[in-house]
């Protein structure tokens, strides 16, 4: 049964906290997976190239696999599933089919779309740290509204970056196209998260200049 909440925006932020302790067991019907990956999806991205794959881990002898990999977090195998985020390294090849798509649309006329390809192309040409940030930065987007529409249905959820990733990528067959970002359990929490703080907005804010 689906569990929509409905809740607001601000009170889904509030709400959101990174649960360790799940019902075990628990499924979490495939229309709100759906739901919560299609919002994933929606995330905004550099030029639109969409770098994100998601690898979801919902069968229990994987999650017992990754369970070492994760360094034997237990909301790997109690949670629902785990999607492990991966950023795309080579995302200008997704340029020509978003940008055509766009041309047959009549979004964009043909020749804006072959300058965009070309500086796009162009970006990633060379040996630089610039696909990797762009992978990372990306699909890290994409992860933050993962979390946010799982707390939005009734979820919750834990982002994970320990894991042993050249481990992960050699026993789960990630292609070599994209870099594993983090983890993120889904499920139902069977106790609260740890209670965690912030520091005071005036400490974070600048404005303007340092
Ligand atoms: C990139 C990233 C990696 C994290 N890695 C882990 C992890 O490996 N294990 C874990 O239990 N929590 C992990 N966390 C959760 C943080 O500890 C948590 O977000 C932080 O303490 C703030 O608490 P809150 O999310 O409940 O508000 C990670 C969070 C992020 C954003």
């Amino acid at each position: 049964m689906s569990t929509p909440q409905d809740i607001g925006l601000f009170q889904t932020i509030e709400e959101r906290h990174s649960v360790k302790k799940y019902e075990k067991g628990f499924v979490i019907p495939e229309q709100d997976v759906t739901e919560m990956l299609e919002a994933a999806i929606k995330a905004p991205s550099s030029w639109n190239l969409q770098h994100w794959k998601f690898l979801v881990i919902d069968d229990q002898d994987k999650k017992e696999q990754l369970l070492p990999i994760a360094y034997n977090q237990k909301q790997i195998v109690d949670s629902s599933f785990t999607v492990a985020i991966l950023g795309d390294l080579q995302a200008n090849k997704n340029a020509e089919v978003i940008y055509q798509s766009a041309v047959d649309k009549g979004f964009m006329p043909e020749d804006i779309k072959n300058t965009l390809v070309g500086q796009i192309n162009g970006a990633y040409e060379g040996n630089t740290p610039f696909p990797r940030d762009e992978a990372v930065l990306n699909a890290s987007l994409a992860a933050m509204q993962l979390m946010l529409a799982a707390k939005a249905k009734g979820y919750d959820t834990c982002p994970m970056g320990g894991f042993q990733r050249t481990r992960f990528v050699e026993e789960f067959n990630v292609p070599e196209r994209y870099v594993p970002v983090m983890l993120l359990t889904i499920g139902k929490a069977a106790e609260p998260a740890r209670q965690s703080e912030r520091f005071l907005l005036e400490d974070v804010v600048i404005k303007n200049t340092f």
